[in-house]
């Protein structure tokens, strides 16, 4: 198998010695009869979780990530304040390190089992230029943790992320990290959370503090108290975790009296005035279950670990063309939420990341690509395990698997056993930089157009043409939502498609896709000089000098409709 699928996990686990081989499913055999396939189908739903971490950028996501490996089973030993600085280098000086060590920064995919539960835990890339991919991500995600450092509470990054999966409605869980140091008060953070974000927060775990220092949380749903041991190494073995109820008299002698008494007054006050539990909020994404600990150390991770999973939902159903499908439907539904191309430079493959909705996957099936009504077969799907890909014999609701694609397959495509419904898409958001393609050869025309489409088709660029009719303009002009994303473009195409080119800066940065009358659009484009601009598919897009002219338009511009997303 090709080195070339690497995980952006990989930064972590590659640093690490021994890492088991692991399989996440096994081939049990077919045909199965309808009874079994019923009863497993159901069976494997009820123990998916599919989530992401979304942070701010240094709140700790890195480390969490490692700490829940570690309790998968998956790294024996987790990492040193080296690996993970190495690892956090990936993201900001990621080209140099892709090619020296392959590390990927786009997002990926980590499966682990815990407990009797198989998660797929989505990666997203730390760094701000790549939120596109991570947007699409989250579509992929039944639930996301928020990180949270106990100093900063809400960042930018995670306000931004947090209103991707409030749009989402999906349910919210929020783990305030770095406990193991003085941080804010935890009932001034909470409800500076719930004033930012306009989310009602409840606390499941509470934060235990002897002599100013973290040494353990209480659980509220069991009522259990799990105290730690700060071990030297920096938690890099297996926490012990102890327990006893929050009234045994024990308990007062391990944390002193003082603290006793706080953390009971704290929690008398949570139960009086805080909002009580609803599970019925928690899967609409209105009421966040909030965990208290801290992931170096390994505080407080394996009782966020245990809740989470019993919270957490299993894979939900989803919107479709033809209505809502669920889960536990026996015909096999996915889509592809990510594409990653050449990752390995001497295959030029091109791997299909798609999120299974409904049905039993098994390897070799022929599926319907709906989007051109051909029938294709998954060849070679793999799962993943950090530094692991194996090959999938079969696959469940909720487990992403990445499947050898020679070019078919485009993000946001469904597949499916046999019916002709389209799952409703992944949102294509509005670039906030564009850039004229000025090609160093024009010679090199057909590989720079190549490279654009590759591009595009990955979700890595997003390409517009200055003319509804033309799908490859004179002179192309691609839109990214960070400024990274550029390098990475102008780097694939001269490295990848051989097309050397630099890039022109457009001024404007505000675009909105428009839906209305063909001579309106135009009007309204024509009226001030703005640029009108076509996509991929044809869509018209007004680009807008400052938000001062785009708000202006939205206001007075009734015949036409804006969009933020591609329509
Ligand atoms: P990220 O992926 O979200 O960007 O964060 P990452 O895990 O890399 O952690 C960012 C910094 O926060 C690191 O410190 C890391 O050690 C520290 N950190 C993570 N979890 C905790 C925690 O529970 N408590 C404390 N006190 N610190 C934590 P750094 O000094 O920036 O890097 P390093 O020298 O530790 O690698």
């Amino acid at each position: 198998m090709s080195e070339g699928l690497i995980l952006r996990g990989r930064a972590l686990a590659a640093l690490y010695g021994r890492i088991p081989s692991y399989h996440v499913s096994l081939n049990l055999g077919s045909p199965l009869s309808p009874l079994d396939l019923e009863s497993r189908l159901q069976a494997a739903v009820h123990t998916r979780r599919t989530f992401a971490i979304i942070s701010h950028p240094d709140a700790g996501k890195t480390t969490l990530t490692e700490k829940l490996l570690l309790y998968g089973g998956a790294i024996h030993l987790a990492g040193s304040v080296k690996s993970r600085r190495a690892a956090r280098h990936a993201t900001s000086d990621w080209m140099k390190l892709e090619q020296e060590r392959g590390i990927s920064v786009t997002s990926s995919v980590m499966q682990f089992q815990y407990d009797g539960f198989n998660i797929n835990l989505l990666d997203t890339p730390g760094h701000e230029d790549f939120s596109e991919d991570t947007y699409r991500t989250l579509v992929a995600a039944d639930s996301a943790v928020m990180l949270l450092d106990n100093r900063k509470g809400v960042e930018d990054r995670t306000r931004q992320l947090f209103s991707v999966c409030k749009r989402r409605r999906i349910p919210i869980f929020t783990f305030v990290n770095k406990c193991d140091r003085v941080g804010e008060d935890p009932l001034k953070l909470l409800s500076d959370v719930e004033a930012d974000l306009d989310i009602a927060c409840h606390p499941i775990t509470w934060p235990i503090h002897k002599d100013n220092a973290f040494v353990g949380v209480y659980d509220r749903r069991r009522q259990l108290v799990s105290l730690f041991e700060r071990a030297d190494d920096h938690g890099a073995s297996r926490a012990a975790v102890q327990v006893s109820s929050l009234h045994d008299p024990a308990l007062a002698d391990l944390i002193g009296s003082e603290s006793h008494h706080r953390l009971i007054q704290d929690i008398s006050l949570l139960d009086e005035a805080g909002h009580p539990f609803d599970e019925e909020k928690v899967t609409s994404g209105e009421l966040s279950p909030v965990f208290f600990g801290s992931a170096l150390t390994n505080f407080g991770v394996e009782p966020f670990l245990r809740e989470f999973l019993e919270l957490a939902p299993e894979p939900a159903p989803r919107e479709s063309s033809l209505g809502v499908v669920q889960p536990n439907d026996e015909q096999f539904t996915g889509f592809v939420f990510k594409i990653q191309a050449n990752m390995d430079a001497r295959h030029r493959d091109r791997v299909a990341f798609v999120r299974i909705c409904s049905g039993r996957f098994e390897a070799g099936m022929q599926v319907k690509h709906v989007r051109t009504g051909k029938s294709i077969r998954l060849a070679s799907p793999q799962q993943f395990l950090a530094r692991e890909r194996t090959a999938v014999e079969e696959a469940w609701p909720g487990d992403v698997i990445g499947v050898m694609d020679r070019g078919t397959l485009r993000i946001g495509d469904t597949l499916s056993e046999a019916s002709d419904l389209e799952f409703s898409g992944i949102p294509r958001f509005a670039p906030e930089h564009f850039a004229r393609v000025v090609i160093g050869d024009p010679m090199k025309r057909k590989q720079l157009d190549s490279g654009l489409r590759q591009l595009t088709e990955e979700g890595a660029a997003q390409v517009f043409f200055t003319s509804g009719t033309e799908t490859s303009g004179p002179t192309p002009i691609v839109g990214a939502v960070g400024m990274l994303q550029f390098d990475v473009m102008l780097h694939r195409l001269e490295h990848e498609y051989g097309a050397m080119c630099r890039l022109e800066r457009i001024t404007a940065r505000y675009p909105r896709w428009v839906t209305g009358p063909v001579a309106e659009i135009e009007r309204i484009a024509r009226d001030r000089g703005r640029m009108l601009l076509y996509d991929a598919k044809g869509n018209p897009l007004i680009l807008f000098e400052d938000s001062w002219g785009l708000r202006w338009a939205l206001e007075r511009e009734t015949s036409v409709t804006f969009h933020e997303v591609a329509p």
